[in-house]
């Protein structure tokens, strides 16, 4: 592996105290390369701008795919990844969906644990904050045909975020769309394609417009059972079962929600992954055994539901708060990220960076 090292650290402009999701890059980044079938040594350099043609093929057919994960401050001299091998996996679907080539083990988890070591200042230290890590893969041939790429780059960079909880636990307001779908069996819903979210924009923006946070995806066929909602997969506490929409090929296998039900498991809680039709949802709101909603990813970590609205109809849930279950929940998890609560899973890979992290 490559490694030069900025000589012009931008750090000291930063306002840490200050920082929007997804607008300000750390010091450095990984690129690799794939020419002729195989993939260049990873080159980790000075953030900055690359070149390319108006001809590059990813812009005019959308073969694009993206992780997204985080670094945890875990302690002075230590930083945590989470559930590293489950985020190299996805992305490798992700890219067999796409027709693009896979990336090797080692020069993902090798990369990003290289680049955490040389931008380890950039690692909020708050709890909650953290280092958003983006690894991303375009095909990067100048050549326009309707046909998959021969060359491809591979990025990784990282840009330290807030909590998204900064103001306390918000609940997000759902509704579905009945114009609008996200994925169907045998698309590519299930890869984490820069498309699906594309598509995804003109819906969240009507959403937004009629005073909802995001749209709670029904499935295509038949817009009844549910999915998913925008950057979150979604858990219901029916009585005392936790009951998410199962994989089926349309929804994102999220790391977050592989996390949660294997948390819920170990409490001894009945998880149930399947069908759920947006009608059983109402019901059991109705019936009172509708205990809680919450979504869940790498970005919104645990993120409590307080309504939800479909055709015309509206419930409503822990309205101003997060529920018991789900606010465990995010002790727990967080704990292990953070490294405050033990890691009996063995999720986290600690990087070693040294004593000093001055930010
Ligand atoms: C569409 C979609 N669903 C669910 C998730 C949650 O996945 P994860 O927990 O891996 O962040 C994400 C975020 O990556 C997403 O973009």
């Amino acid at each position: 592996m490559k490694v030069t090292p900025t000589s012009n650290s931008r750090i000291s402009d930063i306002d840490f105290s200050n920082l929007q999701f997804g607008r300000i890059f750390s010091d450095h980044m990984l690129e690799m390369t794939y020419k002729d079938g195989t993939w260049s040594e990873p080159d980790i350099k000075p953030y900055g701008p690359i070149t390319v043609e108006p001809s590059l093929h990813a812009l005019h057919y959308g073969q694009a795919i993206f992780e997204g994960m985080k670094a945890y401050y875990a302690g002075p001299g230590t930083i945590n990844l989470f559930r590293l091998d489950d985020h190299h996996e996805r992305l490798n679907n992700s890219a067999k969906r796409l027709c693009m080539p896979e990336l090797s083990s080692d020069n993902f988890i090798r990369g990003l644990e290289e680049l955490i070591k040389l931008d380890h200042q950039w690692v909020p230290k708050t709890f909650g904050h953290a280092l958003y890590l983006r690894p991303f893969m375009f095909a990067s041939e100048h050549y326009i045909a309707a046909k998959a790429s021969s060359e491809y780059k591979f990025f990784i960079i990282t840009s330290p975020v807030a909590a998204y909880y900064s103001e306390g636990f918000n609940p997000v307001k759902l509704t579905t769309s009945e114009k609008f779908v996200r994925a169907v069996r045998g698309g590519t819903g299930e890869a984490k394609a820069a498309g699906n979210y594309a598509g995804s924009f003109l819906p969240a923006r009507d959403a937004r417009e009629n005073g909802f946070t995001q749209v709670l995806w029904l499935d295509a066929l038949e817009q009844k059972y549910v999915e998913e909602v925008g950057t979150m997969n979604i858990f219901f506490l029916i009585d005392d079962k936790l009951v998410t929409p199962k994989l089926a090929g349309t929804v994102l296998p999220g790391i977050t929600r592989r996390s949660v039900t294997a948390l819920a498991k170990e409490w001894g809680t009945d998880v149930e992954e399947r069908r759920i039709s947006i009608d059983e949802i109402f019901e059991a709101h109705n019936n009172g055994s509708l205990k809680e909603v919450f979504g869940a990813g790498t970005a919104a970590v645990i993120s409590p539901v307080g309504l939800i609205h479909h055709k015309g109809e509206t419930i409503t849930l822990n309205q101003n708060e997060i529920g018991p279950f789900a606010k465990k929940m995010f002790d727990r998890l967080t704990g292990i990220q953070y490294g405050k609560t033990e890691d009996t899973f063995d999720w986290t890979h600690p990087v070693h960076v040294g004593n000093e992290i001055t930010v």
